[in-house]
């Protein structure tokens, strides 16, 4: 039992006895009187909550430029669970007039000059998404565009002041003296708190993939805790008990995507922000389903692992890698198997994976990312919103001939899947007019909708038609891509 040590108000803290899903938040305004982090909707959605994790880069996966050998990254606290701050630095909005002797922080100074407050609920979650957007550009002298800053405030809710003095702030702050996190204590410290397998009670979180693997044969029931952010919000919101947990998050090794010319391999703990940017990297029409997939915070904490092995008939994740033919890679104890995506899941949240085993990674073969592909996000709000439906759609053709299809739906079904009628009707055939109508009429024989809170089972079958039509627009032989497909990469990328 060894305790939980982390770095927080500049000092290295230690806890022995904390329940294994005492949330940061809970922990922050209950334990450690630091209130001035908000709770609104504890699940992760609103942004009030919106802390700053700083992780020696060596541990780090990459979501986050380092800054002089700290990754810093936003997460919510309500989501984050307190022994998986164990070798981390926790900021909060206390911290800043800490960190600026007393002073107020340019990101606090600009908010107040732009007016970018007002009842102030949600103004700490702000301090810290924009703090960590000072720091990430400080460090290197460049500032972000309007709209990276909006897409990079997608995950904080204001409720009065309708973001534009907001993100004014968000410009000004840069033009302030500046103010850089005195970052050589914080590594210093960090590099002090051993990097071992550890258990707190009920929590374990070994350090190795041998030891993650010897641990989940030996605990076959446990619950795996990756990033949390479907985890955390059971806890939050079910109240459930989640007995043993076995955190894989302190697992370097998994947090790695090896490439090679067959194949990439995305380790389970690869964060979604960091998969979704190497993807639309080589994929910019993933750009829309990258920047759309949750907001930053969950985007740094979640992972691409997580997704798939949660399940849900509508994550985002799967029916982009079922339409670049991904498998999953498994592992139980020293046994290793790996089993095409579109396997993957046998119902609604169930899949393949046996007592014991967990996913290792998710491996894409390159020559898939040759298709043609693009990726509809369909949900109420354009920002942070679960899909109502989601379609991912790839080709290749030979002339005009389609030599392969893969058409994956999510939102549509139990589980996120490929439309295997309506790919019978395009593949050998010609891209035509004809071909996509015979595909359109055929999705009615691959599913039948739900009606729920996000769509009716109607709108749900005419918008799967209609993206495939919209599909066939853009690829078809005389239409280029749209703008729209390239802008919102290059908005996101220059
Ligand atoms: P966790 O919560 O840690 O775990 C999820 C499940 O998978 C658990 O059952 C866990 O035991 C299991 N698990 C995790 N890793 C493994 C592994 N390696 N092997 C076996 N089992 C494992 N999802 C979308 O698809 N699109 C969205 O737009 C979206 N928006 C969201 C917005 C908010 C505000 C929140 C809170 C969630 C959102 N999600 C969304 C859901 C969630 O963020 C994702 O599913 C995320 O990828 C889960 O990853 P995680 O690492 O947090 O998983
Ligand atoms: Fe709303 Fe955490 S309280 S995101
Ligand atoms: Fe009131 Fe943003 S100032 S919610």
């Amino acid at each position: 039992m060894q305790p939980i040590r982390f770095f927080h108000r500049g000092k290295t803290v230690e806890l022995e006895d904390v329940a294994p899903t005492r949330s940061v938040l809970d922990w922050l305004r209950e334990d450690a009187g630091c209130t001035g982090t908000k709770e609104g909707c504890n699940e992760g959605d609103c942004g009030a909550c919106t802390v700053v994790i700083g992780e020696l880069s060596e541990h780090a996966d990459g979501a986050t430029a380092p800054v002089r050998g700290l990754s810093l990254k936003t997460v919510n606290a309500c989501m984050q669970f307190v022994p998986a701050l164990h070798g981390k630095a926790l900021f909060t909005v206390e911290d800043l007039k800490v960190l600026h002797a007393g002073q107020l922080h340019p990101v606090q100074e600009a908010l107040v000059e732009c007016h970018g407050s007002q009842c102030g609920f949600c103004t700490p979650g702000f301090v810290m998404s924009l703090w960590h957007v000072y720091e990430q550009h400080h460090a290197g002298g460049t500032q972000p565009t309007r709209q990276q800053l909006a897409d990079d405030l997608s995950g904080n809710l204001c409720r009065c002041t309708g973001y534009r003095p907001i993100l004014d702030a968000g410009q000004r702050m840069f033009e302030l003296p500046a103010a850089a996190l005195d970052t050589p204590p914080v590594v210093d410290a960090l590099q002090r708190i051993a990097h071992e397998d550890r258990s707190h009670a009920a929590f374990h979180a070994p350090i190795t993939v041998d030891a993650l693997a010897a641990l989940l044969e030996r605990l076959p029931d446990a619950r795996i805790l990756a990033g949390g952010t479907d985890v955390g919000v059971w806890v939050n919101k079910q109240f459930r008990e989640l007995g043993n947990v076995v955190y894989l998050g302190d697992v370097d090794a998994l947090k790695r995507i090896d490439r090679n010319d067959a194949e990439w391999v995305i380790g389970a703990g690869v964060s979604l922000e960091t998969a979704w940017r190497a993807l639309a990297e080589r994929l910019p029409a993933l750009t829309d389903m990258w920047l759309r997939f949750a907001s930053p915070p969950i985007r740094h904490a979640g992972t691409l692992g997580g997704n798939i092995a949660n399940g849900s008939p509508i994550g985002d994740g799967a029916p982009v890698l079922m339409a670049l033919d991904a498998q999953v890679e498994l592992r139980r104890g020293d046994r290793v198997r790996r089993l095409a995506l579109s396997e993957f899941y046998v119902g609604y949240m169930k899949n393949r994976l046996d007592a014991g085993e967990f996913v290792q990674a998710l491996v894409v073969p390159t020559h898939a990312m040759q298709r043609e592909l693009r990726a509809y996000k369909v949900s109420k709000r354009y920002d942070s919103d679960i899909s109502a439906v989601a379609a991912v759609f790839a080709i290749e053709r030979d002339g005009d001939r389609v030599t392969q299809v893969r058409l994956a739906f999510g939102g549509m079904a139990a589980t996120v899947k490929r439309a295997g009628a309506a790919e019978a009707a395009v593949a050998g055939r010609p891209w035509t007019e004809d071909s996509v109508r015979a595909a359109q009429a055929a999705l009615a024989e691959d599913f039948t909708p739900l009606t729920d809170m996000r769509a009716s089972a109607a709108y749900r079958m005419r918008v799967a038609q209609n993206l495939l039509w919209r599909f066939w627009l853009e690829t078809r032989s005389e239409a280029p891509l749209p703008e729209e497909a390239i802008s919102v990469w290059a908005r996101h990328s220059s």
